[in-house]
């Protein structure tokens, strides 16, 4: 196992009204999943979800509010950040937007030796063959890619040299935000093989997160679904698809389009309503106010229970 997440929760403090008392959003609540090496977990759950913040207290961007994080058999929960050094290099994380996340008067190649200079790795020329080699594997000629600026590339091919950065220490734990969801819809498809291909190369761990229940079929050994703050549901990809247990993820899987190019349109009924806010969240289960088979049980907070090997549900009708 390399990643183990108990209970976590974030929670982001907020003023409101003239007298300034502090709420919080309660983003990421009671979380708990581990993670093989070499695995790879498609992250899903509609905006606002809490996807992106499990993400970044994972990664120890963030501080989190309660729970434990173990990696690697470590305890890296409350460790400082000279404490965390290491932990930064064995994970990457790759952002949903390729323009924000690179210094734009860098070129191509001092974004990419950058992070080996920071932690002392190689001489010059040795840096030299680690960046081109990182540049021919996310499939950039270095020759023509190496000294060009930013601006000069494509979405397609800065979101390559934000998977080349986030890779080039050899991390354990990559985790994607959206990684695709910026690009045209023509290069999202080569993006995502890619993604395959270093995972399966570099035996790592990805934790690929997504709004797009349709993309995960590309390459997750298990699919996790975020509701609300929760997750509620995680299972192998085969059997989540085919037997989904959660009412939010069921009608999620029937907001997808047909297959079928002649129903291309046909989209099955997804229960009306909105998330909850997270400020002040429906008490038990917070898809109650929108789930067509909820009862007064479900003021409670449902327990995660495991319906087949591997497959997870928080609710109290799960079947
Ligand atoms: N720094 C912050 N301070 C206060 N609230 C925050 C902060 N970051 C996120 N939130 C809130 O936490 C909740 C979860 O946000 P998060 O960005 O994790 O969702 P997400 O699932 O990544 O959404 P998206 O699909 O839009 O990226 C939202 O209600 C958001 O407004
Ligand atoms: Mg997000």
């Amino acid at each position: 196992m390399l990643l183990k997440v108990e209970n976590l929760s974030k929670f982001f403090p907020i003023k409101k009204g003239i007298f300034g008392k502090t709420y919080y959003v309660r983003a990421v609540e009671n979380v708990t999943f581990e993670i093989d090496k070499g695995e790879s977990i498609s992250l899903v759950g509609e905006s606002g979800s809490g996807k992106t913040t499990l993400g970044k207290t994972i990664l120890r961007l963030y501080d989190p509010t309660s729970g434990k994080i173990e990696f690697d058999g470590k305890d890296i929960t409350h460790l400082t950040e000279k404490e965390l050094k290491w932990y930064r290099r064995e994970t990457g994380l790759v952002q949903q937007n390729p323009f924000g996340s690179m210094v734009p008067h860098f070129t191509i190649f001092k974004i990419l030796e950058e992070p080996l200079i920071v932690n002392k790795i190689g001489t010059r020329e040795e840096r030299r063959e680690i960046v081109y080699n990182i540049l021919r594997e996310v499939q950039l000629s270095p020759e023509e890619f190496a000294f060009k600026y930013p601006h000069m590339l494509s979405g397609g091919q800065l979101q390559r040299v934000a998977i080349a950065r986030a890779i080039i220490m050899n991390p354990k734990l990559v985790i994607a935000d959206e990684p695709v969801s910026m690009l045209d819809a023509s290069v999202r498809v080569e993006i995502l093989n890619l993604f395959e291909e270093i995972q399966e190369k570099h035996h790592m761990s990805i934790i690929y997160i997504t709004h797009d229940l349709s993309t995960t079929r590309y390459f997750s050994d298990r699919i996790f679904i975020m509701y609300a703050g929760h997750l509620v549901e995680r299972a192998p990809t085969k059997e989540l698809l085919r037997n989904p247990a959660h009412p939010y993820t069921k009608a999620l899987l029937e907001a997808i389009p047909d297959p079928d190019p002649s129903n291309r349109f046909k989209f099955r009924e997804v229960p009306p309503g909105e998330p909850p806010s997270l400020v002040n969240p429906p008490k038990g289960c917070r898809f109650k106010p929108r789930c067509p088979i909820a009862t007064d049980k479900c003021d409670e907070e449902p327990p995660e229970v495991e319906i087949s090997p591997g497959h997870f549900v928080k609710c109290w009708y799960a079947q």
